[in-house]
């Protein structure tokens, strides 16, 4: 059952697609304090909370404060508030079982049991909410039932469930040609290389510099004759700068946000001063998503929308103020006292993402005229949606790849996300982990994270561990900075490991592809916090680094350095699968309870549960290589059965009662 409750003046964010009628009594579950614009609800000790999407910290939310507030987070650690989406979404299991979504754009804070550790406070910056309150017989209940209100998550195609490869510093054609023919002579299977800002001419968007990538039709079927796809990046800002059609078109329409004063507001991201599109404005949304149609008809088949919180390195007006106060500064005398020292640094800290820059643009929406901090949470949701829009008019009949930086809920309609730019810590892996069941909730299936790191350099043990959880996440990516250390599995020792690692991927290609869409098409979760499956086993509800995934197979990868191995819990009788590689597996029959398993570097173990089975196929050197109608199967014991979704990969008939199967061992 779900609820509604309206507060204050209610900004329409079309997160949810039909509005349930708003409720008059009073909000259940939580004290009301209008004045202090906040919602309290006491826990009870063994309560969880869980949800919050894309955010730092556990499975289960307790002990720490949170901010929706879109951010340019590359150095998130764990005392960092907020990342690189804002998605409102709870759901409190124990004494009391409920979900919360609150629907509101601007800043809201989640104090889960920080300042106290009974309470759970969340405050908003504006009294403008719109509130949903689910309950249901379950936790898997209640997230099925949110996601059905807000609509089915957006579905990638096949392919881009395969291998990417990225990384910020492929220059030109022949740095991606190097990598690709590295692939293809070594046998590691991939499907498509990314291109991040250096394939625009000086980070232009919807340019291709001619220079680098000359022909970039020709490049692009170069490619597709060996079964990659390029995925190129677009950044939220339009470089300014006259005789560039984007931005001429923009200004003369009035397309981009404006200041108080309804001048283009400028701040500068990689192309320099830039201007930021206006979202919010259904036609000039309609204006950046027809856009993309020049990369379309070079032949390319997705794209990553980038900075689209948006991050801001600096607006024009803060660069010259603080220009002038370093120059006093500076012109006093040589040597900068301590206080003078922290004042000049503070001016350079605070130039990029300055909470007052976002409170100096404008959208002018159907709405109203809103001052940006009031609905920041939106732009790179928009930004997506306006991408996700014109594809279902510029290509009806066929899947494009399309993932987000930022994103809010409503955005899982449009594209998937990847968890922004993390490290190569030990951490990130799970924090990696953490992520997938709350993005889940969310109904951000299409996600994963840069495997290996992205910022600072990496270890090749960090790789190989990363990848043997990626091995099983839809988005399957490496990525890494400008000036890193190289990370490529050929840039490794042991590209035997890597080889099975990414071999196991497409063997199992028909499974994960099967429950993605499931997961999609059903409003599910793809993996799961092992407490939704066991809600009664007081263990389960305190594990924070196994996942079920799907009903089939249960995941606990390594995530510390040097393990030989790791304990797990097995909540019921399982059985053990370590990949072997050439299709092959070792079998082992555990108990339920606790267990110590050695999983040498290189090795991936997943574990299958009694009564089930998993299609899988003999693999390929690329997702159009892998039989998905021939499948073999993996089972553990008697009279087990699957439901197989299969289609095409690449059309938009995602319900055609055909595409399910019956699979029996
Ligand atoms: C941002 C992106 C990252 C990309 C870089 C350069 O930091 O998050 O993935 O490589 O910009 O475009």
């Amino acid at each position: 059952m779900i609820r509604r409750y309206c507060f204050g003046r209610v900004f329409e964010t079309d997160a949810v697609q039909k509005k349930p009628e708003a409720q008059a009594g009073a909000l259940p579950y939580f004290s009301v304090n209008e004045e202090e614009m906040s919602l309290t609800f006491s826990m009870e000790k063994d309560d969880i909370v869980y949800g919050l999407g894309e955010n730092v910290r556990g499975i289960n939310k307790r002990g720490w404060m949170y901010k929706s507030k879109c951010s340019d987070q590359p150095h998130h650690h764990e005392d960092t508030q907020s990342m690189y989406a804002a998605h409102n979404f709870i759901l409190v299991s124990g004494k009391e079982q409920f979900g919360l979504f609150i629907d509101y754009p601007g800043i809201l804070t989640f104090d889960v049991g920080y300042t106290d550790l009974s309470v759970l406070k969340i405050t908003a910056s504006d009294w403008n909410l719109d509130i949903y309150v689910i309950e249901g017989e379950n936790p898997r209940d209640i997230v099925r039932q949110f996601r059905a209100l807000i609509g089915r998550s957006y579905i990638a195609p096949r392919w881009a469930l395969g291998a990417g490869q990225s990384r910020w510093g492929y220059m030109n054609r022949d740095d991606v040609r190097e990598v690709v023919r590295q692939y293809r002579s070594l046998g590691l299977p991939l499907d498509m290389v990314y291109l991040d800002i250096d394939y625009m001419e000086r980070y232009k968007d919807f340019t291709v510099n001619e220079e680098r990538f000359p022909d970039f039709t020709a490049f692009n079927e170069e490619m597709k004759e060996q079964n990659i796809r390029l995925i190129p990046i677009i950044d939220a800002a339009v470089k300014e700068e006259k005789g560039y059609p984007v931005y001429d078109e923009g200004i003369e329409k009035g397309y981009f946000c404006t200041d108080e004063n309804g001048k283009p507001f400028v701040g500068a991201v990689w192309p320099g001063r830039s201007l930021f599109t206006d979202m919010l404005n259904p036609e000039a949304r309609d204006w950046f998503g027809n856009q993309y149609k020049v990369l379309l008809d070079q032949g390319v088949e997705g794209f990553w929308n980038d900075m689209n919180e948006p991050a801001i390195f600096y607006a024009e007006d803060r660069l010259a103020d603080s220009l002038s106060e370093i120059a006093k500064l500076a012109g006093t005398q040589q040597n900068l006292s301590i206080e003078q020292f922290r004042e000049f640094m503070g001016l350079f800290s605070s130039l990029s993402g300055n909470p007052d820059d976002y409170r100096k643009f404008w959208h002018d929406t159907p709405q109203g005229r809103f001052r940006h901090d009031q609905v920041h949470n939106l732009y790179g949701y928009n930004m997506t949606r306006a991408a996700g829009e014109a594809f279902e008019r510029l290509e009806p009949d066929k899947r494009i790849l399309l993932f987000s930086r930022a994103s809010y809920i409503g955005m899982h309609r449009y594209g998937g996300i990847w968890q922004g730019d993390n490290k190569s810590w030990w951490s990130h892996i799970l924090l990696n982990l953490h992520m997938m069941p709350s993005l889940n909730m969310c109904g951000f299936l299409y996600t994963g994270a840069d495997l290996g790191g992205f910022g600072c350099d990496t270890t090749e043990d960090l790789v190989l561990r990363w990848y043997a959880l990626g091995v099983f996440t839809p988005l399957m990516r490496n990525h890494a900075a400008f000036r890193t250390r190289e990370q490529e599995p050929y840039q490794f020792k042991d590209i035997d490991s890597f080889r099975r690692i990414l071999q196991l991927r497409y063997c199992l290609l028909p499974y994960l592809y099967s429950e993605y869409m499931k997961a999609a098409i059903d409003g599910d979760m793809m993996f799961r916090p092992l407490s939704f499956d066991h809600p009664d086993d007081k263990r389960c509800r305190t594990i924070e680094d196994q996942l079920y995934l799907g009903n089939e197979l249960m995941i606990a990868p390594v995530y510390e350095q040097n393990a030989a191995g790791r304990y797990v819990y097995l909540p019921e009788r399982m059985k053990m699968l370590r990949w072997l590689g050439d299709g092959k597996f070792e079998e082992t029959v555990l108990e339920k309870g606790d267990h110590y398993i050695e999983v040498p570097l290189g090795d991936v173990v997943f574990f299958l549960r009694e009564g089930h089975l998993i299609p899988v196929s003999s693999g390929g050197q690329c997702e159009a290589e892998v039989d998905f109608e021939h499948v073999n199967t993996l089972s553990f014991g008697e009279g087990a059965q699957y439901e197989y979704y299969h289609d095409d990969g690449v059309s938009r008939n995602y319900e055609a009662k055909e595409n399910r199967t019956i699979l029996r061992a």
